[in-house]
């Protein structure tokens, strides 16, 4: 790698993956516009999505109830349609996936037919700095059924004086609580370190303890290959909005590996959505669960809230997650080298510097001076993001983002740090 512009738009003139640029709105305007590297907080608009809204609302005005069934994207299919491309994106069976809620809510709805306390075994071990919402929601799990966080949840956090996890210690945890855990559950991707897990391993360790293995994807989807059911992952949860460029709140994604969601008369929280379709009209008393992940919806499909995802899911269908990770080991890369380059003036890189532990983003640890640095970058049209106490998160995409903007915002950089 070299540090020049003229590497950098080499590079984009010879990276397969440039036309998709093309497929996205970027953020900014033509007198200002932005370098956005925030995907891994709410990914993109694809141009075709405003085309997409309009159809559907002009649908809804000619057919009104009957656009459920008309010829078109009848509405009915969404929910079937989305979750088998989200299939291929996570690596699992059609039948493994469902498309509802959002990510939190999928947690306490597989949360509740999952994590099922008996006698000895009742604890969930979790990472330490999970996302907030997940710490809430696992929290309230344990106290719904009278078990006092104190005892029921163990969270496994970095060494002292380190930013990350290790997996040797989640697996010596996993083994030392034994047969009292019931629940091991981490995130894919750390949302503040950027941390790539090793899902499969952890899958692995937590069933020779005989607790069954969930992961909170939001970061890891689209960002990177997943192979769920070959992992033998037990059940995962994700939102769309982030490297899946489904929109702001879009429809969340959850996976019950087949060997649980076959199961019809697996406890859950059930509606009539999740019924069997052929008798989902019929209207009786009894719940018929569907087969499969699908068994777990509950609602009507949220139908406009499932055309952005859609739209997008056609462009990841026009390429591979393999193409898309082979990007991002570059582009990544290049973003870790260009920092590295800036010498004294360089942040620490808390993400580490494996390709093969983290996916898109960087966590650049600046201290006290990242939230006014993380101000002046927005000024000069660079979108990141700054979390306490003195990180920035940086995250370009594959997708839609060029070498030369990474080579651009460390240029950048450099000058506001006087490096
Ligand atoms: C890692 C992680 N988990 C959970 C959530 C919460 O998702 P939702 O608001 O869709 O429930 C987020 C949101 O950004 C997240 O980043």
């Amino acid at each position: 790698m070299e540090n020049t512009v003229e590497f950098a738009r080499r590079m984009d003139a010879e990276d397969p993956m440039r036309f998709f640029r093309e497929e996205f709105h970027q953020p900014g305007s033509a007198e200002k516009p932005q370098i956005y590297f925030c995907g891994n907080s709410l990914g993109l608009q694809p141009k075709s999505v405003q085309e997409d809204l309009l159809r559907e609302l002009e649908d809804w005005k000619f057919y009104g109830i009957d656009g459920f069934h008309k010829p078109r994207a009848p509405w009915v299919d969404y929910p079937r349609e989305i979750a088998d491309r989200l299939a291929e994106i996570v690596g699992a069976n059609p039948k493994e996936v469902a498309v509802m809620n959002a990510l939190t809510a999928n947690l306490h709805f597989l949360l509740c037919s999952l994590y099922r306390p008996d006698g000895k075994r009742y604890r969930i071990l979790v990472e330490a700095g999970a996302f907030p919402s997940d710490q809430y929601a696992v929290e309230t799990q344990l106290k719904f059924h009278g078990i006092d966080p104190a005892d029921g949840l163990i969270e496994i956090g970095p060494r002292e004086g380190e930013y990350l996890v290790r997996l040797e210690d989640i697996t010596k945890a996993i083994r030392q609580y034994g047969d009292t855990i019931s629940v091991v559950l981490t995130g894919g991707v750390n949302y503040y370190t950027g941390q790539l897990f090793d899902i499969e391993a952890i899958t692995a360790e937590a069933h020779r303890a005989g607790a069954l293995a969930g992961f909170d994807l939001a970061h890891a989807v689209g960002n990177l290959p997943l192979r769920l059911h070959d992992w033998d992952v037990d059940f995962a949860v994700w939102c769309s909005y982030k490297y899946l460029n489904g929109g702001p709140g879009s429809v969340g994604g959850a996976f019950l590996h087949e060997r649980i969601s076959r199961d019809r008369k697996r406890m859950r929280l059930a509606g009539w959505w999740g019924n069997e379709e052929k008798t989902r009209f019929d209207m009786k008393k009894e719940f018929e669960p569907q087969a499969g992940a699908g068994g777990w919806q509950t609602s009507t499909p949220p139908v406009f809230n499932m055309v952005a995802i859609r739209s997008s899911l056609e462009i990841f269908g026009r390429t591979s997650m393999q193409m898309i990770r082979n990007k991002s080991i570059l582009l990544t890369g290049y973003l870790e080298f260009l920092l590295r380059e800036m010498g004294p003036s360089a942040p620490e890189i808390i993400t580490g510097p494996d390709p093969m532990s983290r996916g898109a983003q960087l966590s650049l640890w600046f201290g006290e001076p990242a939230a006014d640095l993380h101000r002046r970058l927005a000024e000069a049209g660079i979108v990141s993001d700054f979390r306490k106490p003195g990180v920035i998160r940086m995250a370009p995409a594959p997708l839609y983002n060029r070498f030369e903007e990474v080579f651009d915002c460390v240029a950048l950089l450099r000058t506001l740090v006087g490096a």
